[in-house]
């Protein structure tokens, strides 16, 4: 097979978030399936892990927000109150499910009020497992004709490691057992904490990403009652501290790259030099989340959105692309694909943003 997608390629990469989540309900692997029809180089499973050990594909360990389980009444008696990451919160969790178990669920569209045509596909498809998922990339390298890369996230993993279901053992044997091994292989393993990360970078030699939120810290520098934050991670010197176990860096787009100006308006000018100390670092930079429904835009591309479904995001993807990024992660990866191609064909100069209102 031919894999010319690896995680260390020169061309910015298009991360497909929960594959192609602008079109199909997120996490399933008809979302990943478009997605990587689409053109996308990575698709990112966020992961949960089921009370035997599986990991399975939610961005939440709450199951009801995207799945179908609050309508079935065999599990109605299964809904609890749990404490996740320091917030209450009652429902349905991953923790408390074997896989045979979440394998009767159907995935559910999760924001159904911005995505109601995703709602059509409610109550369709199976919530897969990681194993599934890179079964499925595979499948695809023939048609694509190049390796389609993963890019998972462990989420909520002190949390999980507290209720002893630890995710990062059994998300390295998975991926080395699928052949991914190699610093330069097409995975990237991604994370909002720290300490977890630190623990990946003794277990696996494939690359890691330290999320960054736009507020807050980590939480697992919160458990230790280490005041580390965010922010003070993306400072330069914070930057070359992450150098040390972590090859690159998932910022908020806004907040760490172009902040918008008060009126919410996004311009190239006000680029901050995160990225300049990120790859000084040695960081890969790859910003979340790119999304093309006029709500997520900034204000100068709102109403040039609510008439042209494509060009607003293709736009603020090149203002990005323009301040140096490495890669994105985008809900629309088709429209991903087409900044990318724009990019490296050198048609992204006086990117027209301002024309847009
Ligand atoms: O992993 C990048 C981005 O997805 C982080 O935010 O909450 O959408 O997983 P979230
Ligand atoms: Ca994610």
């Amino acid at each position: 097979m031919n894999t010319t997608v690896t995680n260390s390629q020169t061309q910015p990469i298009v991360i497909a978030h929960r594959g192609a989540s602008g079109y199909m309900p997120e996490h399933t692997l008809a979302a990943y399936s478009i997605a990587i029809l689409q053109g996308c180089d990575f698709i990112e499973p966020d992961l949960v892990i089921t009370k035997d050990g599986h990991l399975i594909a939610r961005h939440d360990n709450r199951l009801d927000i995207s799945t179908d389980i609050a309508s079935r009444p065999g599990f109605a008696s299964r809904k609890t109150t749990r404490t996740v990451d320091g917030v209450e919160l009652e429902g349905w969790f991953s923790e408390d499910f074997t896989l045979t178990e979440i394998k009767q669920l159907r995935a559910i569209e999760r924001i159904p009020e911005t995505r109601p045509h995703n709602c059509r596909f409610d109550g369709m498809f199976e919530i897969p497992t990681l194993t599934e998922i890179i079964q499925l990339a595979k499948g695809f390298e023939p048609l694509r004709g190049k390796a389609i890369g993963i890019y998972p996230e462990t989420k909520h993993p002190s949390h999980f490691q507290q209720a002893g279901l630890p995710m990062e053992q059994t998300l390295v044997n998975t991926l080395h057992e699928a052949g991914y091994t190699n610093p330069d292989a097409p995975v990237f393993l991604q994370s909002l904490e720290v300490s977890n990360l630190r623990l990946l970078s003794t277990l696996t030699n494939l690359p890691l990403i330290q999320l960054l939120r736009a507020t807050g810290q980590p939480r697992d520098q919160a458990i230790c009652g280490n005041s580390l934050s965010y922010d003070d991670m993306a400072t330069r010197t914070g930057l070359k501290n992450i150098a040390e176990y972590a090859q690159g860096v998932g910022p908020e787009k806004y907040h760490f790259i172009i902040p918008p100006d008060r009126d919410g308006a996004l311009h190239a000018s006000n680029a901050t030099p995160f990225v300049q100390y990120a790859h000084e670092a040695g960081l890969k930079v790859h910003p979340y989340t790119f999304r093309a429904e006029a709500e997520f835009l900034p204000s100068n591309l709102q109403a040039y959105a609510l008439r042209d479904k494509q060009e607003p995001l293709i736009n603020e993807l090149l203002l990005f692309l323009n301040a140096g990024v490495d890669g994105f992660f985008v809900d629309q990866p088709e429209l991903g694909a087409e900044a990318v191609r724009r990019f490296m064909a050198g048609r992204s100069k006086n990117v027209p943003i301002d024309f847009m209102r």
